[in-house]
């Protein structure tokens, strides 16, 4: 989907596809979990805002808006999408929710005011490595309180699983192309460490989760130093748990670190899904 030009038909299919991955996959329980954490209980004063990046059909935000909603906190959320039909998409399925969507290229897009949170899930995988790293800065330097990265941990099983799964289920054509390709370009433990490391984020404010099945999420916390005017602060946030990076080993997911470059090899099957520098 990066390099096919594709109709507003065709996306909508392949996002439609995609959010049965999603809920399939258990893709929103990590950022929904970050969140649940970094709010405490009880009511912020004023509409939390999230600007989910790569928001491509919507499914998070719609996601974050019930659960929000179960819990009586306002919200504001905004979604940011590089491809127009992605606004077309989101918007046709989130009728009725109070959600905005924008089209624009992140690395184009300067909102007025600061969000609370910024989170972006299956996004990272779709950057080079000095991408990420850019990306990385700029989420920092647009959050209030922290940001989040929900994307996948590469590995071999994960791989064969999601190529079997879509062509069992006949998931569309796109689906089985990018969703294995998907896997191939994610990361390992170390590929975090390394691009955090050379974004220039200290490590006490990050938390690195690995969820069940195969998925990591980076958390971050912020300082409130960032460059652009504040907008309105709940009342009511922890400081976030504290911090703390996994230690390799942790889960044993050392076991499948890979560091340096993001490429899986496949019995004898080059993935040219390298992306980093
Ligand atoms: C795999 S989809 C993920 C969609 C959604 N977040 C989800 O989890 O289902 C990645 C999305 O990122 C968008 N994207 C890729 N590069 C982008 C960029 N530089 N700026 C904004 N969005 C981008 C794509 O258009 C696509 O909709």
């Amino acid at each position: 989907m990066d390099t096919e030009p594709l109709s507003s038909v065709a996306f909508h299919a392949y996002l439609c596809d995609l959010t049965v991955i999603n809920i399939c996959t258990l893709a929103y329980r990590p950022t929904l979990q970050w969140l649940r954490r970094t709010l405490i209980a009880g009511q912020p004063q004023q509409p939390v805002s999230v600007i989910d990046i790569g928001s491509g059909g919507g499914d998070m935000l719609r996601r974050i808006w019930k659960w929000a909603g179960k819990r009586k906190i306002n919200t504001d959320l905004v979604g940011v999408d590089l491809n127009p039909w992605s606004k077309q998409s989101a918007e046709k399925m989130t009728s009725g929710m109070p959600i905005r969507f924008e089209t624009s290229d992140i690395f184009d897009f300067h909102p007025d005011r600061r969000a609370d949170f910024i989170i972006s899930s299956l996004f990272a995988h779709h950057l080079t490595d000095d991408e990420v790293i850019r990306f990385i800065r700029w989420m920092d330097a647009h959050a209030v309180h922290g940001w989040f990265i929900n994307d996948l941990h590469r590995h071999p099983l994960p791989y064969a699983f999601i190529k079997c799964f879509t062509r069992l289920f006949g998931f569309n054509r796109l689906v089985q192309h990018d969703a294995p390709l998907s896997v191939a370009r994610a990361f390992v433990m170390a590929d975090w460490r390394r691009l955090l490391m050379a974004a220039g984020i200290p490590m006490e404010r990050i938390r690195i989760t690995w969820f069940f099945p195969f998925r990591y999420g980076i958390a971050c916390q912020c300082t409130d130093t960032g460059s652009g005017p504040r907008v309105g602060v709940p009342a009511t946030f922890t400081d976030g748990q504290r911090s703390w990076l996994l230690p390799s080993g942790a889960l044993g997911v050392a076991l499948f670190q890979k560091p340096s470059a993001r490429r899986l090899r496949i019995s004898g099957e080059s993935m040219t899904a390298t992306a980093s520098t």
